[in-house]
């Protein structure tokens, strides 16, 4: 099945903010970026990078390190610097059905080792990843933007669903159900979907993917990765250390590149028996329209517009705790992030100065230096649509309380922002924002904030600050959100399940539901079983 041209737009690879681009050429990067040689930071951090020989930058197929058949290539950039940090393979359709071969192939022994030699083997990949953590969050940093102390965190929190799903791969049990006659017994056993396609986006570009192929190995499915060509080094390696834990050839195959190229082959093959996919529910909805023909299996984790919800009883300094937690991790680029800051008018006025006065305080700059806070945005589109809806929110009565504006300095870093009165008719109350930029709405009870967060087609986080236990109840209840924080603005974790109800997704990634997701249920039937 081909995807059409509108979809091979959408597709481009690149999250949410990201549509027009098919094909990163240099042509277009330097619309993002004034590409320039590397400084002596980047340069010594990517030498020391290369020795250890984490910085890949060809694709992983059948075990093999490869370049683009065609020899082309895409860089790399550090969006805080605008330097190029490396050349890597950019592959397209003959690459993936490559990889989809050898993911075929390696899915018939891959199946059949046993669950607690998965289980090593995950377990050995866990341990890897987290002896390289520094290294691993010295590559995020350089491709992605975010503070090292972040990036490493999140190599953390990526590991962690390796080392879950690689205890996870020896439960996975099936059933035996009472029969309804005498001579036949039935069964149910879970067994693995088969090839699965994984397309990851660039905010998280270690997490993603090891949410995703955790629970596929250990279910002893096979994968193909497709990160995104905006973040592909944090994925190459990832990869090389699964080959060192021992990850058979073919088991994990990553190709980058053409994404619309990319995104056909993993659609049209009736090998692939799973697409999953974290990124734009534009996208997410192409790919479900393009697994349709072959009928695949789809998760889909898509875009958010969680409310941050303050009630007049909650404690203020918790309130602005979380709030802030949730709205400026990855400078504002989660599709968890609040997206808009509910605030009860009895509070909203305390809540308002307190907010405005912690957001000032975070640190703007390079993700290397010490104490910054906040990184870049990751490219010039997503500064650009940031400004739109800040234009956009001013003009119809809104008032900037903090920041508003492009930082100074330069590139894709903006001010951490915040914004007063803002109302329902704003882009920003509409649409994900994915930038430093908080929204604050008021609203006089209880029912007015139920009804203007369940106000719209995502569903994935919402956020509740009160102290009254009864109203926790009412309101988690009442919310139409996969995920509730209460009192808490940073949520996700590996034994939790993530995901979105509405439009923001389908499927639940983490935690022992994560596993559901990668496994068939087959219904054996044994008949004659009264025969001595
Ligand atoms: C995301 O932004 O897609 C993931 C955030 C998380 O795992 O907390």
């Amino acid at each position: 099945m081909v995807v059409g041209a509108s979809a091979r737009a959408a597709i481009g690879g690149c999250r949410r903010l990201i549509t027009s681009r098919l094909v990163p050429t240099q042509a277009s990067l330097s619309v993002s970026f004034q590409c320039r040689q590397m400084s002596m930071d980047s340069r010594s951090i990517s030498e020391k990078l290369r020795n250890s020989g984490l910085l890949r930058t060809q694709g992983l197929i059948a075990g093999k390190w490869v370049d683009a058949y065609d020899k082309k290539t895409i860089k790399v950039n550090n969006p805080a610097t605008g330097d190029i940090v490396a050349d890597v393979a950019c592959m397209g359709g003959k690459e993936t059905n490559d990889a989809i071969a050898s993911a075929y192939e390696a899915f018939t022994s891959w199946s059949k080792v046993t669950a607690a030699e998965r289980s090593k083997i995950l377990r050995r990949w866990y341990e890897l990843l987290i002896a390289h953590k520094e290294e691993l969050g010295q590559l995020i940093t350089l491709e992605q933007g975010k503070p090292l102390k972040e990036a490493i965190g999140e190599i953390a929190y990526g590991a962690s669903f390796i080392e879950y799903f690689s205890e996870e791969a020896k439960r996975v049990y099936g059933d035996i159900i009472p029969a309804t006659l005498s001579d036949r017994r039935l069964l149910v056993l879970k067994q693995p979907v088969g090839v699965v396609g994984a397309i990851t986006p660039w905010n998280f570009p270690l997490a993603m993917i090891t949410r995703k192929v955790g629970p596929a190995l250990a279910s002893g499915c096979t994968v193909v990765v497709k990160p995104s060509e905006l973040t592909p080094l944090t994925a190459l390696a990832a990869a090389e250390l699964a080959l060192q834990a021992g990850v058979p050839p073919g088991a994990v195959n990553v190709v980058m590149g053409n994404a619309p190229e990319i995104g056909d082959a993993l659609l049209s093959s009736p090998q692939v028996r799973k697409i999953t996919f974290t990124g734009s529910t534009a996208v997410g909805k192409k790919l479900m329209a393009g697994a349709a023909p072959t009928v695949k299996r789809v998760s889909l984790e898509l875009g958010g517009n969680a409310p941050s919800i303050v009630f007049d009883d909650a404690d203020l300094d918790v309130a602005v705790k979380g709030t802030l937690a949730a709205k400026f991790r990855n400078s504002g680029q989660t599709c968890v992030c609040a997206n808009r800051v509910l605030v009860q008018d009895g509070i909203y006025d305390k809540f308002a100065e307190a907010f405005a006065e912690a957001v000032q305080k975070l640190e703007v700059g390079d993700g290397f230096k010490e104490g910054v806070t906040q990184g870049p945005l990751i490219n010039e589109a997503a500064v650009q649509k940031v400004e739109t809806f800040v234009q956009d929110a001013v003009s119809k009565g809104a008032k900037v309380l903090l920041g508003g504006k492009r930082h100074s300095l330069g590139m894709t870093f903006y001010e951490p922002t915040v914004i007063g009165d803002v109302k329902s008719d704003m882009l920003m109350s509409k649409e994900e924002i994915f930038g430093p930029v908080a929204p604050l709405i008021r609203f006089k009870t209880e029912e007015d904030a139920i009804r203007i967060a369940n106000d719209t087609n995502a569903g994935l986080a919402a956020y509740i600050f009160t102290n009254n236990v009864q109203r926790t109840w009412r309101v988690s209840e009442a919310l139409e959100y996969g995920l509730v924080g209460v009192n808490e603005g940073i949520i996700s974790t590996e034994v939790a399940p993530f995901g979105g109800v509405k439009q923001s997704g389908l499927g639940r990634e983490g935690s022992k539901y994560g596993m559901d997701e990668y496994l068939e249920i087959k219904y054996v039937c044994l008949g004659d079983m009264n025969r001595k």
